[in-house]
């Protein structure tokens, strides 16, 4: 296999000529964080994007609002004015658009969700409608947008690119199911909010004796469900990347209960079945259709969106939000911003549409050698 070609940095796109003050790149910094491959040009043709666009579309996420500021503060530093765009890819349409100001962005950085809101807006569903925001943020005077979001919202990002305007994407999705990366903002803030959830409701099932199935967010990704029940203690992960086996489930439950543990917990991730559902097939497993143990349901729901976002959802939003400033200003477009190895890069979004993300091995083994019951080695 060919090696890959080594990054090339630009420490501050200012010194690499994206000003006329300063038109010749000064030196480059070997061995750190552009795309993977990318050679950065050396004859200062660096584009100067003078108002970048900005906004957050699909669910939201904690630590969008970090984000948001790292982009508008970093392209202030570059001379960019920074246009928030309200209510997602809605907004571009109806013309939703503010300039943001150190004011409007003060006391962000420690508030959940998003400032600027969201939406799964239909009208970017169709070429056309893509066609159409991509005129209007011409007629806007949007020389360069930052979108941030999950799936859905970096679809449009690509399909804004491909029709010539520059794009960079920031993975954010408490989900965790974006490929390119190995962490999208918010899924640690969601997952420390699970956590603490779990150990609440552990209070009451051991004063109890009872088991607890708990239904989590995650779409169609089990990230959510498998490592919170490592970092919680669950006995079960019910996740829709491998096919589950109900006759280990009920005797690890069965065995527990004889064993006079105390409590039980069965993570199940929303992408399977709903928690009634799941519920109904357990009790259709067990012989006489009954549990010798109580058993009850707890969906988290919405709680698991919201809140503070931790340290470090705050890190991630600021480098991927400056990262994001500064490939635009080095003509980067139709990329998104990635945590590859600990370390923030760009990832072309082809390699990240459509492409599912597989659960990482070595999490499968942790959860196996911790005696966690999450089926049967067969992904779906
Ligand atoms: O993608 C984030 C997410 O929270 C999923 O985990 C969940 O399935 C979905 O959004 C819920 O969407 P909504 O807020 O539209 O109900």
């Amino acid at each position: 296999m060919a090696r890959p070609k080594p990054l090339t940095f630009v420490s501050d796109p200012r010194k690499a000529g994206v000003f006329k003050k300063n038109p010749i790149p000064s030196f480059f910094w070997p061995g750190s964080c552009y795309k993977a491959g990318a050679v950065l040009p050396t004859d200062g043709l660096f584009f100067m994007t003078k108002t970048i666009g900005i906004l957050t579309s699909g669910g939201d996420a904690p630590g969008m609002n970090p984000a948001i500021r790292a982009v508008a503060r970093t392209a202030a530093q570059y001379d960019c004015r920074v246009v928030g765009i309200s209510n997602g890819y809605d907004g571009i349409f109806d013309g939703l658009t503010e300039e943001l100001s150190h004011r409007s962005l003060s006391a962000i950085i420690d508030r959940g969700g998003t400032m600027l809101q969201s939406s799964r807006c239909k009208r970017m569903y169709t070429p056309e409608g893509i066609d159409h925001a991509r005129k209007r943020l011409q007629e806007l005077g949007i020389q360069g947008l930052v979108v941030i979001g999950g799936d859905g919202s970096l679809t449009g990002a690509r399909e804004l690119s491909k029709r010539g305007m520059p794009v960079v994407g920031i993975p954010a999705s408490i989900d965790n199911d974006l490929a390119g990366t190995e962490m999208a903002i918010g899924v640690d803030t969601a997952t420390n909010t699970i956590m603490q959830l779990i150990d609440r409701i552990r209070d009451t099932a051991r004063s109890h004796r009872r088991c607890f199935l708990i239904e989590v967010m995650g779409r169609n990704s089990g990230y959510l469900a498998l490592t919170t029940a490592i970092s919680s203690g669950a006995s079960v992960a019910v996740v829709p990347e491998y096919r589950y086996n109900m006759d280990r489930i009920i005797s690890m439950l069965h065995n527990r209960y004889q064993e006079a543990r105390d409590n039980s917990i069965v993570m199940l991730a929303e992408g399977v079945c709903g928690a009634n559902a799941f519920m109904e097939r357990m009790e259709a497993a067990v012989p006489g259709g009954k549990f010798e143990q109580e058993i009850r349901i707890s969906v988290l729901g919405h709680v698991q969106r919201g809140g503070i976002p931790t340290h470090f959802d705050r890190m991630l939003g600021a480098r991927f939000g400056e990262l994001a400033v500064t490939g635009l200003l080095q003509q980067e477009t139709g990329c998104m911003t990635a945590l590859s190895k600990g370390r923030t890069t760009l990832i072309d979004l082809d390699q990240v549409i459509g492409k599912k993300k597989h659960p990482a091995p070595e999490l499968m083994r942790l959860a196996r050698n911790l005696k966690i019951e999450f089926g049967d080695t067969v992904e779906l």
